[in-house]
């Protein structure tokens, strides 16, 4: 998906056509379902806010909120054992190059501390999204206030998933909390 002889194609239905609003509300979604499903590493970012940064894209790996993204061959070359000619059209997974054990160790586990951050829920190259900061603190801010305001959160209903092979995310999330204790509380 990096190399230089690809170039996009222009889908209507793509993180391109429909930029930062739908993607970043699957960033939160699938990343709070994520964390939901694994409770030892929600709490262990909730002893530790300071890894709410590697649990973001560490969740943007686990459940792209993008699974693929098209491009167009600009000259002959061989990729993967294929011969790919120009003008052909690709289309690129994106959620399984995220799970590629050649680039992730034990790809299939949420680990908030794993070391390959290569992940390309952002895309790649000269198109590599350009709301990658804002999507992150959006993130962040959600995780953080979600954590902070309630002593616990578990999964209240088995979410459903909205249609599209392009993007990923539920429905909605249905949560049960327990309000924290303020400090002043206490
Ligand atoms: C979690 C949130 C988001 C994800 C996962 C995401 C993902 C992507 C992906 C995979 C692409 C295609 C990149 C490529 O082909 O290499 C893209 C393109 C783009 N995204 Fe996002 N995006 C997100 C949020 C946003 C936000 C918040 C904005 C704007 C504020 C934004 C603006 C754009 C734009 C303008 C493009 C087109 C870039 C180009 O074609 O040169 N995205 N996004």
């Amino acid at each position: 998906m990096s190399t230089p002889v690809l170039r996009h194609t222009p889908e209507r239905d793509s993180a391109r056509a429909r930029p930062g609003n739908e993607t970043t509300r699957n960033l939160i979604g699938n990343g709070m379902l994520a964390l939901l499903r694994h409770p030892g590493q929600l709490q262990r970012l909730r002893d530790d806010p300071r890894l709410l940064e590697p649990a973001v894209d560490e969740v943007l790996r686990y459940d792209s909120p993008v699974q693929l993204d098209g491009r167009v061959v600009r000259e002959d070359v061989e990729m993967g054992g294929k011969r790919l000619r120009a003008g052909q059209k690709v289309i690129a997974l994106i959620g399984a190059a995220n799970r590629d054990p050649e680039a992730f160790e034990n790809p299939e586990a949420l680990d908030i501390l794993r070391k390959e951050k290569s992940h390309l829920s952002f895309g790649r190259g000269i198109h590599y999204r350009l709301g990658t900061s804002l999507a992150v603190l959006e993130a962040r801010v959600a995780f953080r206030g979600l954590l902070d305001r309630f002593a616990s959160i578990r999964l209240a209903v088995e979410p459903s998933y909205r249609d599209g092979i392009v993007l990923r995310g539920v429905e909605s999330l249905w949560i049960e909390v327990e309000r924290a204790r303020r400090p002043a509380e206490i």
